[in-house]
């Protein structure tokens, strides 16, 4: 299977987006780059496809320039046939479930994959497929919104593996996934 990895920010209280999907309160959402990256090019330069949930797609089509060029990137929707197929120039599209998907991924010579959108993370985490999280939280309190994390069906350990504070406040996590593997009940 290919290795399945997380880079997200979250509010303090652990919230990907406000409830309508607002992301005002996460500097650079709106695709403008700022002084610090934050690893981020680093670590899109070492996944070779994307799996986005179709919400976090719809966000990434509404930027003034498309941020993923030269990347495969396929989209979940239980719209779509199961079949993987173009809905873009840039994407292509499918129902399949994550492990079919990333066995198709796999077959295509995928290595390393960026799994993007709360519930498309949560789907795949509830699979025991996602191998790594890198995590930054930054320090505001929105109070209510979607949430990174929600019910996994049992509990799923993580090994802590690195912590970098920035000076604009933003402290990065990355863990492993202790049981990355093993799905869920
Ligand atoms: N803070 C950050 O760094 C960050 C990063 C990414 C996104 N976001 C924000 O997060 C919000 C989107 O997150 P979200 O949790 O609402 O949605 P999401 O995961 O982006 O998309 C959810 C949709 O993906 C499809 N989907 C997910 N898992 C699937 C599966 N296993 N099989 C088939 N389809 C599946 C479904 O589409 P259908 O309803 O069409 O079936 C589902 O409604 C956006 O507001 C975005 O701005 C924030």
């Amino acid at each position: 299977m290919p290795t399945c990895s997380v880079f997200i920010a979250t509010s303090l209280d652990g919230f990907i987006a406000r409830r309508n999907g607002e992301l005002d309160w996460l500097p650079g959402s709106d695709g403008t780059p700022g002084d610090e990256d934050y690893g981020y090019k680093s670590f899109v330069d070492s996944i070779d496809a994307l799996v986005l949930g179709r919400k976090t797609y719809e966000l990434a089509s509404s930027f003034p320039e498309w941020p993923y060029t030269g990347k495969r990137v396929v989209v979940l929707s239980h719209r779509y046939p199961r079949t993987l197929h173009a809905i873009s120039e840039n994407a292509e599209g499918t129902a399949l479930a994550p492990r079919e998907l990333l066995s198709e991924l796999e077959s295509r010579g995928v290595r390393h994959v960026y799994v993007d959108g709360g519930t498309t993370i949560q789907s795949f985490l509830r699979e025991g497929l996602i191998d790594e999280l890198t995590i930054t939280r930054i320090p505001i309190l929105i109070g209510d919104g979607i949430p990174l994390f929600g019910s996994c069906g049992r509990d799923i350990r993580l090994r802590h593996l690195s912590t970098q504070a920035f000076s604009s406040g933003f402290v990065q996590c990355r863990y492993a996934v202790e049981n990355a593997g093993s799905p869920g009940p």
